[in-house]
């Protein structure tokens, strides 16, 4: 398959880019596509063989649900069997944006898009290029991050043909996403409800709309949890991570010196900080510097990750930002995404 890749305008999107994609979607077919947070892989979500394509071109469990994305709200009965107060009121907050919210399904949705459970994650995503495809497809998208399963999430369009060219119909590039990490996902089927995932929507901010949240162990890093105190758990043990290729190493602090180490040995490095220390140079240490705030931190971090991947380093070494409830997304993805020791 030959995998057509537009370039979009992510402000002002042209009608027959989306048109063109929309029709793609109603032939079964895939379109990568920008939102806000990473890029989607899109499907048809009442079309079973479509959808089962997505877990083909992803090389994706069948057993890991999909999030289903909307154009509005006035389509939520279309996926989601109930609606309760709470899901109204974070709609209202945080939609369109990066909250995915898990609700009852209908009958209409086909089991392949919830792994077979009684359950649907859905979410309208705030980008204007995904909001109009969705429109253009008429129907609600399927869609996944556009990696490769277990990799790490796509934040431009290289990233998606890097991973995805020849497996799927269409790539539209709407340029780097701007918020750069999956959304935060809610399970509002459970009292109380529980984070499943974290992301830039805050479990704080939640609970000034809902009220008391539950956290998974899955996600459990809780505010003022001593740095010293909290091991990096083994990602084995994890459901899911978003690893890079090479191994990925996170230091509580000093990783300058875990740097300088490591270099020592002879291995090349990617070094990704944020605390704006005078910059090493030396041959063989790449490093990155990204900001020192949580969401400018998340805007830049997987770009970071891809880039290490393309200079192949023999390993990554991550100063790990503060064990705040303001760091707590990034610092899952960044534990996801280190290796055991
Ligand atoms: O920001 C995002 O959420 C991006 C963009 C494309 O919207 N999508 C994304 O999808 O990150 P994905 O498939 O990479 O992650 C979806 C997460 C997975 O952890 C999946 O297990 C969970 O949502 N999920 C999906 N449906 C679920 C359900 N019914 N119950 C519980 N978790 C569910
Ligand atoms: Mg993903």
């Amino acid at each position: 398959m030959i995998t057509e890749v537009i370039t979009i305008d992510p402000v002002r999107p042209a009608s027959q880019p989306l048109a063109h994609a929309g029709q793609i979607i109603g032939r079964g077919g895939l379109v990568a596509f920008p939102t806000e947070t990473v890029y989607g892989l899109g499907a048809n979500a009442f079309d079973a063989d479509a959808v089962g394509r997505i877990f083909a071109a992803k090389g994706r469990p069948a057993t890991n649900p999909l999030i289903v994305h909307l154009a509005d709200v006035s389509d939520v009965g279309r996926v989601a069997a109930d609606w309760p107060a709470a899901a109204a009121r974070l709609a209202q907050r945080f939609w369109p944006g990066p909250l995915t919210l898990v609700l009852p399904k209908t009958a209409a949705v086909p089991d392949a898009v919830t792994a077979g459970g009684p359950t649907i994650a859905i979410r309208i995503p705030a980008h204007r290029v995904a909001r109009g495809l969705i429109a253009a497809a008429g129907v609600p998208l399927a869609a996944p991050s556009a990696n490769r399963s277990t990799r790490i999430s796509p934040t431009r369009a290289e990233h998606v043909l890097a991973a995805m060219d020849g497996r799927i119909d269409l790539v539209l590039d709407g340029g780097p996403t701007p918020a750069g990490l999956e959304s935060t996902v809610l399970d509002l089927t459970t009292s109380p409800p529980r984070l499943l995932r974290p992301g830039l929507v805050t479990r704080a901010e939640m609970e000034a709309v809902i009220g008391p949240i539950e956290s998974t162990g899955q996600t459990a890093e809780r505010p003022g949890e001593s740095r010293a105190s909290a091991p990096l758990r083994s990602p084995g043990l994890l459901e899911r991570h978003y690893a890079p290729l090479v191994p990925l190493e996170c230091v509580d602090s000093e990783s300058r010196r875990r740097v300088e180490e490591l270099h020592r040995q002879g291995a090349r490095i990617g070094w990704l900080t944020f605390r704006g220390e005078p910059l090493l140079s030396l041959s063989g240490v790449s490093v990155i510097e990204l900001p020192g705030d949580p969401a400018g931190y998340a805007v830049g971090l997987y770009s970071a990750l891809h880039a290490f991947e393309a200079q192949a380093v023999d390993r990554i070494v991550v100063e790990l930002p503060p064990a705040t409830d303001a760091w707590l997304a990034v610092r899952d993805r960044l534990r996801r995404a280190s290796s055991p020791a």
